[in-house]
């Protein structure tokens, strides 16, 4: 770890005590010059450092930088050895972890973040819009140690959404709802979507990684483009990044590794926007309109349409419909 990062985790770590200069000093065995540099090129970074002479230094509490240090702080302890890496800029976390997957030999459970995307990414080819330092967007890479069947793999959407949906709870007290599968929305309007990807073999119909993609928005834009305008919504929270992410994160290992089946349908039900609410969908360019009735244990939609059931894969259709409002 470079002389910079070794002051930074200090100063996360112990984010609302001044810590001195000599005090950091000692503990890092570096020269009371050398954390002088680092505090200014810090600085320089943009993150918010007070200086008191008698005191030290301290981030202060309106510092609101995505770190490594800062997400790690407030992890639960299974999760504190996993390899998390900032993006201050990237075109998307997803793509990222691809390049990553493909360029070197990345650990099981490795976290991607930043708060600004140039080129996001949707499902079924959209892009994802993202607003500079106004949204949180990350990936998390699972590469299970065995290649496992692709049936293993049919919750993973309906487990990341009711991760983010218990996280979005217990940060900000408000209550999200699901739109199948995995948009979620506060008061009528998105404020996070996901987008799982798969590395997988089609031969032996096995999977060798596995991509989450997370976009949340956090605080509204200045401005707003034209087409988001009626549907873009935010946590609208004054909460760290670091915090949130590492409470979406927790959630994730939480919801993912540990809850009962049972328990994350159930979740996921009581918390969907669709379900007895009238969809439109389509299928091999055919519209059709039908009653949401359930959700399977595959995550599949289970629609009524002209007195027969349908079932829904979210890797093919994706639906439409007034859910806000009761049909
Ligand atoms: C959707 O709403 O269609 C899914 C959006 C998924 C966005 C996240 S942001 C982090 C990750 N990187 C991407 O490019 N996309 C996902």
């Amino acid at each position: 770890m470079n002389t910079k990062d070794e002051v930074l985790k200090e100063l996360e770590e112990n984010r609302e005590k001044y810590i001195s200069g000599q005090d950091l000093a000692d503990k890092l065995s570096l020269s009371r010059t050398a954390i002088w540099k680092a505090i200014k090129s810090l600085k320089e970074e943009g993150f918010i450092i007070d200086s008191q002479t008698k005191k030290g230094y301290r981030l202060d509490a309106n510092c609101d930088k995505l770190t490594e240090f800062g997400v790690k702080k407030d992890l639960i302890p299974e999760l504190k050895d996993i390899d998390i890496r900032i993006y201050d800029e990237i075109d998307s976390t997803n793509t990222e972890a691809k390049r990553l997957l493909y360029s070197e030999n990345i650990r099981h459970f490795t976290l991607l973040a930043s708060d600004y995307q140039a080129a996001g990414r949707g499902r079924t080819g959209k892009s994802f819009k993202s607003y500079r330092g106004t949204g949180l967007y990350y990936s998390i890479i699972l590469r299970p140690k065995d290649n496992f069947d692709f049936s293993y793999f049919d919750l993973i959407t309906v487990r990341s959404a009711v991760s983010v949906v218990k996280a979005i709870k217990d940060l900000t007290e408000k209550d999200a709802a699901i739109k199948w599968v995995n948009d979620i929305y506060i008061d009528g309007k998105k404020v996070c979507g996901i987008l799982s990807e798969l590395d997988a073999d089609f031969e032996t119909k096995t999977v060798s990684s596995i991509i989450i993609g997370i976009g949340i928005n956090l605080k509204y834009p200045d401005h707003l483009d034209d087409d988001l305008k009626n549907i873009f919504g935010a946590l609208d929270t004054n909460i760290l990044k670091n915090q949130i992410l590492a409470k979406l994160v927790n959630e994730f290992y939480l919801n993912y590794y540990k809850a009962p089946t049972d328990e994350i349908l159930k979740y996921y039900k009581d918390h969907s926007l669709v379900l007895g609410k009238k969809v439109t969908y389509e299928i091999n360019g055919e519209k059709r309109e039908g009653l949401a009735l359930d959700v399977n244990d595959k995550g599949n939609l289970i629609v009524e349409r002209n007195g027969e059931k349908e079932i829904l894969s979210s890797g093919e259709v994706s639906i439409k419909g007034d859910f806000l409002n009761k049909n």
